[in-house]
């Protein structure tokens, strides 16, 4: 059984997109794009993750969030279509990131849920009012989508779960169809600082430790996650931090930084490795960057 996980597409595409609907705090991501951004993360870097992930035979992607540069819906509409164009719906699992809610406007519009989702995704039903938590069972796993993404200030990218999706998280933990399977959590936020975050509180997840203690009490196997656009592995206890980076990425110096994907391989017991692979910009395709096993994985420090 093999997942891969791809994040952070940053996928723009500004068809139709008014002057006005810069007048929020779309000026600043609209400055970040023109300062850089555009040409960091580009869409033929995407499209070679998504042909090298289909050569590898992977039963399903997870994508943890931040399809979108500033959650306009010519960018849900134009990354869809591309995810589409290798993986059906139910052959994925999309969260949202920040950038996905980027502003009021998108949260109240809730343009993720309208574009990525005509049809809720689930393979259990809840009486829950929100479409997070769900899951999916695909054979020996049960994947949960969480969503910790909701329009901040100015310059605030943090992420929150909230105390109603974390006892909705339990009530899906608890079930015997998920009990029974290897659990993972799909989240787009990170739990752990990271060396090259400055200003770590107002980018990480403001109930961490809630949702670590939720873990540890219902023996979680893995959360992926994406956001910091680095790369780091973390053991906290049972459960396995994975971040995928950023896919999109076309040129960084520092390998942690390069576009990335990851491949989880699970046997009967669980997880056996991790595969990442990173974008050569003079092959102009993905190739093999390490493999690790649970075991070679670093204990998570104490959170702060
Ligand atoms: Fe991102
Ligand atoms: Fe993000």
């Amino acid at each position: 059984m093999r997942l891969a996980h791809i994040s952070d597409l940053h996928w723009l595409d500004l068809t139709g997109t008014r002057f006005t609907d810069f007048l929020n705090k779309r000026w600043t991501g609209g400055f970040n794009l023109m300062t850089g951004r555009a040409k960091t993360h580009r869409h033929e870097v995407v499209i070679a993750a998504l042909d090298a992930i289909r050569a590898q035979h992977c039963d399903h992607l997870v994508v943890t969030g931040d399809l979108t540069n500033l959650a306009f819906a010519s960018e849900f509409k134009a990354v869809k279509k591309i995810l589409n164009s290798y993986f059906d719906d139910n052959q994925m699992t999309i969260v949202p990131g920040n950038h996905d809610y980027y502003t009021r406007e998108s949260g109240k519009a809730d343009r993720f849920v309208s574009c990525i989702y005509p049809t809720l995704p689930g393979d259990i039903a809840f009486s829950f009012d929100r479409p997070w938590p769900f899951v999916r069972l695909i054979n020996d796993i049960a994947l949960i989508g969480l969503c910790s993404a909701q329009p901040r200030p100015w310059f605030v990218a943090a992420g929150r779960l909230g105390q109603r999706q974390l006892d909705d998280l339990e009530t899906v933990l608890k079930h015997d169809e998920v009990s029974k399977r290897h659990k993972v959590l799909a989240l787009h936020h990170h739990i752990f600082q990271v060396l090259t975050s400055p200003g770590e509180r107002f980018r990480h997840l403001d109930d961490r430790a809630e949702l670590l203690r939720i873990c540890k009490k219902f023996d979680v196997d893995m959360i992926l996650h994406g956001h910091n656009h680095d790369f780091t592995q973390l053991k906290c206890g049972n459960t396995i931090l994975s971040e995928a980076g950023s896919c999109s990425v076309f040129h960084a110096t520092h390998p942690n930084r390069k576009g990335k994907f990851n491949l989880y391989d699970f046997g009967a017991k669980g997880l056996e490795r991790i595969e990442t692979w990173h974008y050569d910009t003079e092959k102009a395709q993905f190739t093999h960057w390490q493999t690790v096993t649970p075991a070679e994985i670093p204990n998570a420090p104490e959170l702060t």
